[in-house]
């Protein structure tokens, strides 16, 4: 996921977004991200991705999701069809030497 891409995509609030309204606004649980734009108060698909955006924050981490866009939007779908949560594939990590 890049920088604009839409993390909570109801209320199309971006992951670049989060990651400054973290920094300027030092949320203590993921439930304040809701007081940037909204954020999880829609149909909630956000909220475990939120979650995790805030748990790499606390823990002194650039956030990230590590999704395709695409297949991030596909699984708010599915969701949004069937209640149920999609496993999201995600990409084999970079090895490095
Ligand atoms: S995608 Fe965030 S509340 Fe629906």
């Amino acid at each position: 996921m890049q920088p604009d891409d839409h993390v909570c995509l109801c209320f199309r609030v971006s992951l670049r977004k989060l990651r400054t309204y973290m920094h300027r606004e030092r949320p203590r649980v993921p439930s304040q991200l809701s007081e940037c734009l909204g954020a999880g108060t829609g149909c909630h698909w956000c909220v475990p991705f939120l979650e995790d955006l805030h748990r790499q924050w606390a823990a002194g981490e650039e956030p990230a999701l590590p999704f395709a866009s695409e297949a991030y939007a596909e699984g708010r779908v599915s969701y949004r069809r069937s209640g149920e949560r999609p496993g999201l594939e995600r990409p084999e990590p970079k090895e490095t030497d």
